[in-house]
């Protein structure tokens, strides 16, 4: 007999609700607050999100129900695998038990379908004709492409110029799904062209990116055209949340009783929360399960930057959002790692790490690299540099775990797939790659801005 390596679940067994963890968090996170430093009304959004989504953004019920039509997009790749990562194990020596749950499998290569195709519903819905978005490393774009196309309505993406470059063919794939995608910063837009006129040669920052696109969606007074977010906000993770769900069911299948660590990469935080949030219900009621949400050194958002008040864009367009954030104006360096680019952490993961519910960790890409090389030669798959980070912390993990003797169970997040981000593998096997370290001064800089606005009060 061979090992179980692939847990499945049946196309009736995938969750018929999404799980909202701003139910269960013993204090509420502080609220997001308008340009008068008041908390946010839900009509103070409506330039931007469809008023559907909006309530879903500040609904504090536990259970949200997944509208039929949502699931019917769903299942086309869900549920999705969990596999027991044998191989990976044997290489490592490792007692421990890994598990990953494999979100490559989206037809755009990431987690990111899951919550594109329910806001292109809810857009379409609202009677929406056009969303616009902003794009990292360009899977967030594809996804909302890919949903667009599903749903019939048109789709605009403006994507980070260095992820621009290195990846044309994330701009093919949208172009496939009939989408347009213009390289940030554009002369599209206000935001844009004053980002230009500073610096001709800037490689774009998913800050800038964010407000080009929100300045579109604003512009169109018809309130045709809205704009949408593929990481951060509450409703984002909600429905990211079908992975944890999913996973959990799996592991009962594969008759783990206990889960000793839970790990996803962070960049706006979206994968590991809807990887982890189900496991943050039981931690916080009392399993001993270590939560990590793992970032790039080089945008230390979790580890270094301070907890406060700030924009989710480089202009200003966003309302304040009380998170650990590096300041609207960071620009990152250009690592590989395109969506982990950015200088906030959603508000619903920051409160949960002020709380002790989760650990970060900050690592530098050329372990990250090297863990995904071992991950490629051992399980097969090639990851995204993303999922790297999730996977070096993994496998420092198991190391413990060898040493301590003890036959642990770790999961973590596969978000995506790394075939359209080969250069970056072909950098790194090349010797072309280095470690960037934020000096103290850049921190400095970068955050010292943040004084104009309010402190939120952690509860
Ligand atoms: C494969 C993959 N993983 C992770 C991320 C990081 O985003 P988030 O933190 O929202 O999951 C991205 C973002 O583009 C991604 O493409």
């Amino acid at each position: 007999m061979t090992k179980r390596v692939k847990i499945l679940l049946d196309e009736s067994e995938m969750p018929r609700q999404w799980y909202n963890l701003a139910a269960d968090l013993p204090k509420p996170p502080p609220p997001p607050l308008g340009p008068d430093g008041n908390p946010l009304s839900p009509e103070q959004l409506s330039a931007v999100f469809p008023m559907n989504l909006i309530e879903q953004e500040m609904t504090t019920q536990r259970w949200v129900d997944i509208p039929q039509e949502v699931l019917e997009m769903l299942v086309r790749w869900r549920p999705s695998p969990l596999h027991r990562a044998v191989h990976l194990e044997k290489a490592l020596g490792t007692p421990a038990r890994i598990y990953y749950k494999n979100e490559s499998v989206s037809p755009a290569g990431s987690h990111k379908p899951n919550t594109a195709v329910a806001q292109a519903y809810y857009n379409k819905e609202f009677g929406v004709k056009k969303m616009t978005t902003e794009t990292g490393a360009g899977q967030w774009g594809s996804a909302l492409a890919f949903a667009c196309s599903l749903v019939g309505l048109e789709a605009k993406v403006y994507m980070v110029r260095i992820s621009f470059d290195q990846k044309p063919f994330r701009k093919m794939m949208m172009q496939t799904w009939g989408a347009t995608c213009v390289a940030s910063p554009s002369m599209e837009t206000q935001a844009g062209r004053a980002v230009l006129e500073k610096d001709p040669d800037t490689p774009g920052s998913l800050g800038i990116a964010i407000s080009e696109a929100v300045e579109e969606a604003v512009a169109d007074k018809s309130g045709k055209t809205k704009y949408s977010l593929g990481s951060v906000l509450n409703h984002v993770l909600l429905h990211q949340t079908i992975i944890g769900l999913e996973t959990k069911k799996q592991l009962e299948k594969a008759n783990e009783k206990k889960v000793d660590v839970v790990i996803g990469c962070v960049g706006g935080g979206s994968n590991f929360a809807g990887l982890s949030f189900p496991f943050i219900l039981d931690k916080i009621n009392g399993a001993d399960i270590d939560i990590i949400p793992v970032e790039p050194a080089s945008c230390p958002t979790l580890t270094r930057a301070p907890y406060h008040y700030d924009f989710g864009d480089n202009a200003g367009l966003t309302p304040l959002l009380a998170m650990h954030t590096l300041g609207h104006g960071f620009i990152p360096p250009p690592i590989h790692a395109g969506g982990l680019r950015y200088h906030g952490v959603a508000p619903l993961i920051s409160h949960a790490v002020n709380l002790g519910l989760a650990r970060p960790q900050a690592l530098h890409q050329l372990e990250c690299y090297e863990a995904a090389m071992l991950f490629a030669r051992t399980e097969g798959i090639i990851p995204a540099p993303e999922t790297s980070h999730a996977i070096a912390q993994t496998i420092r993990e198991a190391k413990k775990a060898k040493e301590e003797g003890k036959e642990k169970v770790i999961v973590f997040n596969l978000s995506g797939h790394g075939l359209m981000d080969l250069v970056g593998y072909d950098n790194y096997i090349h010797g072309r790659l280095h470690d960037y370290a934020l000096s103290e001064e850049e921190l400095k800089k970068y955050t010292e801005d943040l004084k104009q606005f309010p402190t939120p009060h952690i509860g």
